[in-house]
């Protein structure tokens, strides 16, 4: 018998003793009743020691340097899990795919024409400066919007077109921006960008979109509204705002993105003839989306590499 069983022999035989309290005159029961107990409280301590004597005898020396076993999980080891915000991009990304909208990534790294040129920004223009784009020494562009990945879109599934169908695609992607961070902005987020061509695509359209796809992703009917904005690729321009949900603890307006019907140049610059289609094109922030969903003050939490922050998840 090893001591932990010894001593867990004594305390069932301890316990069996206390049965003669019932046989003892009234007035030696409190005194065998503490002497009882100071014994119990005795085996108990010794259990414990000896129990954790035996746990650390247990324990092997553990080899860092040692491979993996093949298949072997570690049973200590924690296993990882998808960051917030990757999960929040494929929530996203399932419910445009769900109203019939193809996917597209964006290009981590991208150029002046997809970022600029293709999206009628005239050369030289301050708007660019707007975008506080990083640049690489060979001029290669981290993309500061998925605003980059509209005129490939356009391009990919013009035939769509042709065959009397329509162009419907969402990018939701990584985007950086050399910009300070604080509470509600980091240089490096996420967006989502939708496009959208047909004869007679309207802004009607691209508002019921919206509201619908807000109401998906809270789960709850919300207000939706906008205002006037300015992008040099479409033309009216708007920008995109919700009534925050009370039950998200919300009051006031969030802006969430801006939208309009395309540009002619930037369908003519893809090959499609703006006489004939229209389309439309909105833009937002997944990081904004999730912020107001998880209640979350800082953005900046999100890119902290924080484990007992990513964990909550
Ligand atoms: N790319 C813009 C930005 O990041 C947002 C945007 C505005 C996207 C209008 C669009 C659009 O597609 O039509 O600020």
């Amino acid at each position: 018998m090893s001591d932990i069983e010894t001593l867990k022999a004594a305390l069932k035989d301890l316990n069996a003793e206390y049965a003669k309290i019932k046989t003892l005159p009234p007035e030696q029961r409190g005194q065998f009743g503490r002497e009882m107990n100071k014994k119990k409280q005795k085996i108990l301590a010794e259990i414990a020691r000896a129990e954790e004597t035996a746990e650390s005898a247990n324990i092997e020396p553990l080899d860092v340097s040692a491979p993996t076993a093949p298949n072997q999980p570690l049973p200590s080891l924690k296993l990882g899990s998808r960051h917030p915000l990757m999960e929040e991009l494929n929530r996203v990304a399932a419910i445009y795919a769900n109203m019939g909208f193809d996917i597209m990534e964006p290009f981590q790294l991208d150029d002046e024409f997809h970022m600029f040129d293709s999206l009628n920004f005239p050369p030289n223009h301050p708007a660019r400066d707007g975008y506080d784009t990083f640049r690489t020494a060979e001029n290669f562009i981290p993309p500061a919007h998925t605003s980059t990945m509209q005129h490939r879109a356009l391009k990919k599934y013009k035939h769509r077109l042709d065959e009397g169908g329509e162009i419907a695609v969402v990018v939701p992607g990584r985007v950086f921006r050399n910009e300070d961070a604080d509470a509600t902005h980091e240089h490096t987020f996420y967006q989502c960008e939708g496009v959208f061509v047909s004869r007679d695509a309207t802004m009607g359209q691209l508002f019921g979109i919206l509201k619908r796809f807000f109401e998906l992703y809270y789960g709850q009917s919300l207000n939706l509204k906008t205002q006037p904005g300015y992008f040099p690729f479409t033309e009216p321009s708007a920008e995109f705002l919700i009534e925050k949900p009370a039950q998200l603890g919300g009051k006031g307006w969030l802006e969430m993105g801006g939208c309009g019907m395309i540009h002619p140049n930037v369908l003519k610059m893809a090959g499609i003839d703006p006489t004939v289609y229209h389309g439309f094109a909105w833009g937002g922030g997944i990081d904004r989306l999730a912020m107001l969903k998880y209640h979350l003050p800082d953005v900046r939490y999100f890119e902290s590499g924080k484990l007992d922050f990513l964990e909550e998840f």
